[in-house]
């Protein structure tokens, strides 16, 4: 998508249509909107008090304009945005979305926007890029008809007299992020017969050539070598061998002052059936997105890659298929990872924190300093925290605050859950050292968590659960339904800052 930074007068601006935000409960009667209304010979008046436009979130109204010399935009599209108090940069995003798939739906190729937001120009121009490409994916990749085939060529951020070095800026970092955040929403939603772990690691080998990054596939045998057990029984069921994926992003201005080394850590189960402890078949099909954690280290790897941060930052995919089979682990078998640690396999089904034990005892052995794992871990995590929050939990207060605050600069909200140590009592196992369940239905994300922190060791170790997060059962006007893309700003911005400071 071309995007264009535009500091010059809206009436100036030569799109097809002349996209205008507008606050709830808003009149024509001053700014913008008066000096529009007075341009369009009351139109816009009468659209607002008429009701027909209320200024309510998502709201959209659209006009076209007899010809006027003073407004070289033919049509007008104004966009409610909510009450005025409450505007903020996430906002512009979805303005931005929603512009770009109302434009889309009338087969409009461009437009200009009006965010009428006064922050930040880099911050405002990086959302509402984002905003926009995000808005235009569609889960219709394999349709032969009934294909959404028209798009956006671009659009023109409008910001009367701002700094234009700062809005381009913005828009550059946001195509960045929306464009790696729409590379593992396509992962996400791939089914399990077009991504097995080896298309994983092919793709995560392409896009690392892409953007120099380095990458490493271990096989299985390789990965037999280091001990990994507990990864291997995931896949033991599987005609897909298991890929055990690294990528390095290692930056040509690293500080020397700065030793710590981050790792973000994924699980990429390609397909779920739950194994020997197989899943109910309704609803089975959404198992496809359960490699997502291991998607979005790839997709904020990209960033990052391109972004450029000063610091270090491992990439660590551990990619597998859990499937039934004479080959498969059995409830009661016993494993060992990497690490020493013996575990009691008690449910196949919990095979997300099997193949994330070793990924992160592995990511620990690289000397990582900082860990964070994401994974679609827990349907629990679904039941309580729904699909707006995504769950966290860690090991090391501050890297868990680290997190949650990156996560507020973005607009991606983030609930801590607690990991005392009573929790961990619950995954003792009589006849191993832990067992890969919990007791009862206790606690299922905090359980889930406590046992990859197991491997973890003395390295300073946050969760991501983002079982509920990672995909929206509903479409929104700046949004399909579908993969989200969630956590990868957060994760491109923690790193960013730490280049920083
Ligand atoms: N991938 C699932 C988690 C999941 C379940 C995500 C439903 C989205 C919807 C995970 O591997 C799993 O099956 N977890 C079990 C754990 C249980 C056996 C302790 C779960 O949540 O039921
Ligand atoms: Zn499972
Ligand atoms: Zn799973």
């Amino acid at each position: 998508m071309n995007i264009q930074a535009s500091t010059r007068s809206f009436r100036e601006t030569d799109a097809p249509v002349l996209v205008v935000a507008v606050f709830k409960d808003e009149k024509a009667d001053g700014g913008i909107l008066q000096e529009l209304d007075n341009l369009t010979g009351g139109v816009v008046a009468s659209v607002i008090d008429g009701e027909e436009l209320k200024g309510k979130d998502g709201e959209t109204a659209f006009l076209h304009l007899a010809p006027n010399e003073n407004l070289k935009a033919n049509r007008l599209l104004l966009v409610g945005v909510g009450d005025k108090a409450e505007y903020n940069a996430q906002k512009v995003g979805q303005l931005a979305g929603t512009a770009a798939r109302f434009c889309r739906s009338k087969s409009i190729k461009s437009f200009s926007l009006v965010p009428r937001f006064e922050g930040d120009a880099t911050e405002v121009a990086q959302i509402a890029a984002t905003g926009a490409i995000l808005s235009l994916f569609e889960l219709d990749k394999y349709r032969t008809k009934d294909k959404e085939e028209r798009t956006i060529d671009g659009f023109t951020l409008v910001i009367e007299n701002g700094d234009e070095k700062a809005i381009k800026k913005g828009l550059e970092r946001g195509q960045i992020i929306a464009d790696s955040m729409n590379f593992t929403r396509d992962l996400s939603n791939e089914p399990g017969n077009y991504l097995p772990p080896a298309e994983m690691a092919d793709r995560a080998q392409k896009m690392a050539g892409e953007v120099g990054l380095k990458c490493q596939v271990l096989e299985e045998a390789d990965c037999e070598k280091l001990g990994m057990g507990s990864f291997l029984s995931v896949g033991a069921g599987s005609e897909q061998p298991s890929k055990f994926i690294i990528l390095r992003y290692e930056p040509a201005n690293r500080k020397a002052s700065n030793k710590d080394l981050v790792a973000l850590v994924g699980k990429g189960i390609t397909f779920d059936t739950g194994g020997i402890s197989l899943k109910p078949g309704e609803n089975m099909d959404a198992m496809k997105y359960d490699m997502t954690g291991g998607g979005t280290v790839m997709g904020a790897m990209r960033a990052i890659a391109l972004l450029k941060p000063s610091v270090p930052v491992l990439g660590i995919i551990a990619a597998a298929e859990n499937m039934p089979d004479g080959k498969a682990t059995k409830p009661g078998d016993i494993v060992t990872a990497m690490n020493g640690k013996t575990i009691e396999v008690l449910n196949t089904d919990a095979e997300g924190r099997l193949v994330l034990a070793d990924a992160v005892a592995y990511a620990a052995k690289e000397g990582a300093t900082h860990i964070v794992d994401m994974a679609t871990l827990t349907g629990a995590v679904i039941i309580a925290l729904g699909d707006v929050h995504t769950a966290i939990l860690g090991t090391d207060q501050e890297w868990v605050d680290e997190i949650i605050n990156s996560g507020k600069e973005m607009g991606e909200r983030f609930w801590q859950l607690p990991l005392d140590k009573e929790y961990f009592e619950l995954i003792k196992s009589p006849i191993a050292d832990i067992k890969n369940i919990g007791t009862g239905r206790k606690a299922g994300t905090i359980v889930g968590a406590a046992f990859i922190a197991e491997f973890a060791g003395e390295t300073k170790w946050a969760h991501l659960d983002i079982a509920g997060t990672a995909w929206h059962d509903d479409a929104k006007p700046y949004r399909s339904k579908g993969p989200s893309g969630v956590a990868i700003r957060t994760l491109v911005n923690l790193v960013e800052k730490r280049s920083n400071s």
